[in-house]
């Protein structure tokens, strides 16, 4: 137990000394315009720039990594100069800000990538439906990757990890959780591969490692993190073994040196879907030496006990972050809560993208 240290104790993280704890979860809010960032988002994100740290909205690599329609993306010039607005928000409010760099792999439709078929290790269709242009549409079955291809789709990952430092971010944040590729890659539910990135623990993990590696040799080891969830069930998502899947994958980032490894708890969904690992950090963390972020259902109270345990060192609150801009004041005044709406959590095209975005009162505003 290490009952001084709490959410509100500054923490040192890769280069940077964070004044407090408490990390802002990505969150995808699909609110840019043609895949690129917005003023209205720089407001957005600069709202909240009292977190130790935010991650940014996953976004896109390529344009066969597009899952949503109004998702922002990393591969274009346009691209890096609306995201050089959100920066500057943020660092003009004092915060930082890492990039969550994503592929959406299998979970995506023609209908959002130009009539072509999503990719993925293997031809194995995700369960669920997508918006899309042409309506809501169940998930097509995806084509397999040719193993020629997969050093293009890392050479993305490396590109977009060079675009976030001309964009001005701190670091960058890989999207390995919720069944996209980097997942998909992870498990068998959906890696069915017979040659190198396939079958054993080693193969399966084989394409999480490369990206991470590509994505150290732009920013260094210490400004980049990963997202894991290896209790999430979206999509489909199913390994035969998830202790010793997530479990070699954790113990091989150990080499990387990362910034942080930022590991998700099961949900509500999660838990009623079948049997998951629960609770997912005290079975994985002694496997890590580096810094944990935490995440999934936390309140203030849990955040200071999980802190006070020494198993993580940061908590990422999402949808508390996403109600209560002020968060990190809210919490030290034991003050009320803003509520999230779920109405308005995903964009509604370019008509009115401020509401439930920037109007989530501020503190001094909520009488
Ligand atoms: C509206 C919304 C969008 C999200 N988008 C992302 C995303 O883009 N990338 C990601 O890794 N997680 C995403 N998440 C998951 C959150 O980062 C977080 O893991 C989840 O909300 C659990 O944390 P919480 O209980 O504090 O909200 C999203 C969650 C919400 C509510």
């Amino acid at each position: 137990m290490n009952a001084a240290v709490d959410l509100f104790a500054p923490v040192q993280l890769g280069p940077y000394t964070l004044p407090n704890r408490m990390v802002m979860a990505p969150m995808t809010r699909l609110r840019a315009n043609n895949d690129i960032p917005t003023p209205t988002m720089a407001e957005y994100y600069a709202q909240r720039a009292s977190a130790g740290l935010i991650i940014s909205e996953c976004t896109m690599v390529s344009p066969l990594s597009r899952g949503y329609l109004n998702c922002p993306g990393i591969y274009t010039s346009r691209q890096v100069e609306g995201w050089k607005r959100v920066t500057e928000a943020v660092h003009g409010k004092g915060g930082k800000i890492f990039l969550q760099l994503w592929h959406c792999g299998r979970v995506a439709h023609p209908a959002l990538l130009d009539e072509a078929l999503p990719i993925a290790p293997s031809a194995i269709a995700a369960q669920g439906q997508l918006h899309t242009p042409i309506g809501k549409v169940p998930l097509e079955t995806p084509r397999a990757l040719k193993i020629t291809e997969i050093p293009t789709i890392i050479q993305q990952f490396r590109r977009g990890a060079e675009n976030a430092l001309a964009a001005g971010f701190d670091g960058v944040e890989l999207h390995g959780a919720f069944g996209y590729l980097v997942d998909q890659f992870l498990q068998d539910g959906s890696n069915q591969r017979t040659d190198e990135y396939g079958s054993s623990l080693a193969n399966r993990a084989r394409f999480l490692l490369e990206v991470m590696a590509a994505l150290c040799s732009v920013w260094g080891g210490d400004r980049v993190g990963v997202k894991l969830s290896p209790s999430n069930t979206y999509y489909g998502m199913f390994d035969s073994d998830p202790k010793a899947t997530f479990g070699y994958a954790i113990s091989a980032l150990n080499a990387l040196n990362l910034a942080y490894i930022h590991l998700m708890e099961p949900n509500e969904a999660d838990l009623a879907q079948r049997e998951v690992i629960n609770p997912v950090l005290p079975l994985f963390r002694p496997l890590y030496d580096g810094t944990m972020i935490t995440n999934g259902g936390y309140t203030e109270e849990s955040g200071h006990e999980v802190l006070a345990s020494g198993q993580a060192q940061l908590v990422s609150f999402g949808k508390l972050f996403l109600a209560n801009p002020d968060l990190p004041q809210r919490f030290a005044h034991t003050a009320p809560l803003n509520e999230p709406n779920p109405k308005t959590f995903y964009g509604e095209g370019d008509r009115h993208p401020e509401i439930g975005y920037l109007d989530y009162p501020f503190l001094e505003q909520a009488s």
